[in-house]
Parts: C-alpha cells; structure tokens; sequence
C-alpha cells in the first residue's frame, strides 16, 4: 500500500518533466554558474542605450521558436551556400537585434567556452528585455541546444503574417501547441516596439474596426500609394510604447490596435472577454504571459545530443 503511493507519486514526477520538454531551470548551475548574469547585464545594457531593442530581442524568440521550435535556427546568416531564415519574408528587413546576440555569445563563450547555446540565450534575453522595459519576470527553462539548419520555407509557413484574422491565428498557435489564451497573451508583447507601415496600410485606409483620429494621425506618414513610406514607423501601443504594461489591451478595446491581427482579437468574437481581463487586470495579463512565454519556450526544444552549442551564434561549427 505504501509503494502503491510511493509509485503514483513516482509517475506525477516523470510526467511533469515529461511536461517540461526535458529542459531545467537549473541547467547552467554547476556548468556556467555566470551565464544569467552575463546575459542580464549586457542586455540591460542594450535597452538602456535603446529601448526598441528590448522589443527586437523578445520577437527574435518568437520568431525562433515558431520555426522548427527554439534552437536558435532565426541567428543563422545567410551565406554563399546557405539560404537561412532571415531572408523569409516576414523576417527580411524586419528583425533585429541579432548582432546584440552576437556580442552576448562572445561574453558568455569567455566565461564559459562551449557552454550555453544561442538558443537558451534568446530565451533568457527575451525575458530580460521585458524586464528591463518593466515587465513581469519568470524562470526561464534551459537546456535547449543550437540547430545545425535553418528553413525559410519554414519560416514562411509558420511564421503568422499580420493579415490574419481570429480563425487564422488560432490554427497557427494551435499547430505549436499554443492555447487562445497563450495567443492573446502573447500578442501582448505588441505592448512594445514598432511597426514598418507596410504592415498596416491596409488597416489604415480600409478596415472600419479603427479609431478615427488614430488613422488619421497614422496616414500622415503612411502614405496610401504601395511603396512610399513602406519602412516607416509606428508603435504598435500608441499609448505607452515603450512600457511593458497592459495598454495594449486597453487600446484594442478604443480600436486603436495597429495590426489587422492585433484588432481582431477584440472585434465581437470569441477572445474579447480575454481581452477585457487583461485591460482590466494588468496582474492577470503579468501572469498569462509569463505562463506563455514559457509554453512558446518550450516547442521542440533540441536536447541531449541533437544539435551542437555554436560557438559563434550567426553560423554552424566548422
Ligand atoms: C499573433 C501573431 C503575430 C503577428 C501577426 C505579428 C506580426 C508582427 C508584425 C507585422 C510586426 C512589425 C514588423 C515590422 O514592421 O518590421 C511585429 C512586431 C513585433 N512583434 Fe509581433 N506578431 C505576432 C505575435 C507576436 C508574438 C507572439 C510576439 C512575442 C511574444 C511578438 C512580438 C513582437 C514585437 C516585440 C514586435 C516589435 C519588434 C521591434 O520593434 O523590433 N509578436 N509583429
Ligand atoms: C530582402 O529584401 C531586400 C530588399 O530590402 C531584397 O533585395 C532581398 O532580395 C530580400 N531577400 C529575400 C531573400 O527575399
Ligand atoms: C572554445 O573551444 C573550442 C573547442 O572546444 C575551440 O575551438 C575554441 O577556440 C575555444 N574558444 C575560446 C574563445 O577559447
Ligand atoms: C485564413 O484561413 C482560411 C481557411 O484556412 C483561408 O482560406 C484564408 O485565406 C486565410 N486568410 C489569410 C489572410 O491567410
Ligand atoms: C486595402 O488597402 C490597400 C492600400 O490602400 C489597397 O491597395 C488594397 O487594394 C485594399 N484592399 C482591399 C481588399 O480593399
């Protein structure tokens, strides 16, 4: 009877590891016991000197782990011989921040050489960065280590375009495991940095769902004409750009989102009551996205002997 609950218990365990991805929190322990605070430090840093980047570092993990899941395959350049994922189209001209990972390999590889993957980094960065622009912090799981590939194709089909409407969306985050309420959470990472207005002109000069002084306000440097002013920028929180905090939600609920893909997750649908809690509750916002900056860490992690630790972030060992 004693071991009847010693093995349930027993199976509670490895489930819930199972659950994890096989990833730790306590992965660098013994191995780089200064590879977190190598990184906060130099990310801070990067913030300091321009708030965006923190913005740019969080999207940098999105934008790697919803490609083949979190193994730092976005880093990867392009070469004479190497197609990456950095020229895929809802990447090229558009992410940033890969030479500040750059820089962060080159610090921890001098404390640690050989150690912590570009993958873990991107992880640990992208939650430093939100705490850095005042955001909530969490644990963040280690252990993931570097693709030897990249696929831009890939990154074409997975990588969700603003276009999107809810339905869209919600199979999009589906196909990574990502709950609606992860998908509502996350997006709330649009709480900072910008976008090119490529990516909204279409909302602008034809969508009803917006506020009308906001647009007019916006169409000022977002000319109608395709190709003017395509690269120039806009927050995506008009309210408080470079706050982390909830006033992405608030703005959805005044139809001042910027994205077509933002504005449908409060437009009479299924996610609207989401939507108000996170306006309304800026601690229930903090803590679902915590929870699914960790589920997105976790998609197809690499581990054990699958890939290598890269020594330089932008490109495989030779
Ligand atoms: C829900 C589907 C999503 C769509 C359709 C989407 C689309 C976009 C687009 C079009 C931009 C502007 C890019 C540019 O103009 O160069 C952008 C920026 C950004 N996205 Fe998303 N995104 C989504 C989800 C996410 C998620 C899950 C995160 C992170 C958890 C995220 C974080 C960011 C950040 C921080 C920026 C600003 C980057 C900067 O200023 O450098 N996005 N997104
Ligand atoms: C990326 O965009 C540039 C123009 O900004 C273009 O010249 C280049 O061909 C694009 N790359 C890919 C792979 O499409
Ligand atoms: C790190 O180790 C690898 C081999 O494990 C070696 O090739 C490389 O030069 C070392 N880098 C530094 C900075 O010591
Ligand atoms: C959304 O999904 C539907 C059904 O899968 C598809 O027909 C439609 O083209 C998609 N919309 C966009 C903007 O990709
Ligand atoms: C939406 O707006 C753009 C830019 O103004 C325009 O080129 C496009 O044809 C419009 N699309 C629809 C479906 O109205």
């Amino acid at each position: 009877m004693a071991c009847a609950s010693c093995l349930s218990l027993l199976v509670l365990v490895a489930m819930a590891s199972a659950a994890s991805g096989q990833l730790s929190s306590t992965f660098y322990d013994t191995s780089c016991p200064n590879a977190l605070s190598t990184i906060k430090s130099a990310v801070t840093a990067a913030v300091s000197s321009e708030a965006r980047m923190g913005a740019s570092l969080v999207r940098l993990h999105f934008h790697d782990c919803f490609v083949d899941g979190c193994d730092g395959s976005v880093l990867l350049a392009d070469t004479g011989s190497f197609i990456g994922e950095q020229g895929a189209a809802p990447n090229n001209g558009s992410i940033r921040g890969m030479n500040v990972i750059d820089n962060i390999k080159t610090q921890v590889e001098a404390v640690c050489n050989q150690t912590v993957s570009c993958a873990d980094i991107l992880a640990v960065a992208a939650r430093d960065s939100v705490v850095a622009l005042g955001g909530p912090t969490w644990t963040v799981l280690l252990g993931r280590r570097d693709s030897t590939t990249a696929s831009k194709t890939n990154a074409e089909r997975d990588l969700p375009p603003p276009s999107f409407d809810l339905t869209n969306l919600t199979t999009a985050f589906a196909n990574k495991q990502l709950s609606v309420t992860d998908m509502v959470a996350l997006s709330g990472a649009h709480t900072i940095g910008q976008s090119q207005c490529l990516n909204f002109r279409d909302r602008l000069y034809n969508e009803t769902n917006i506020d009308t002084t906001f647009a007019t306000s916006l169409k000022a440097n977002c000319p109608r004409p395709t190709g003017s002013g395509d690269g120039s920028l806009a927050p995506l929180d008009t309210t408080t750009p470079n706050a982390f905090d909830n006033a992405y939600y608030t703005n959805l609920m005044s139809q001042k989102g910027l994205l077509h893909s933002d504005q449908v997750l409060f437009n009479g649908g299924s996610t609207d009551n989401t939507v108000r809690n996170f306006a309304s509750s800026a601690a229930a916002f903090s803590s679902a996205f915590a929870t699914a900056m960790v589920n997105m860490g976790n998609i197809a992690p690499k581990t054990g002997t699958q890939g290598q630790i890269r020594l330089t972030c932008s490109k495989v060992n030779s």
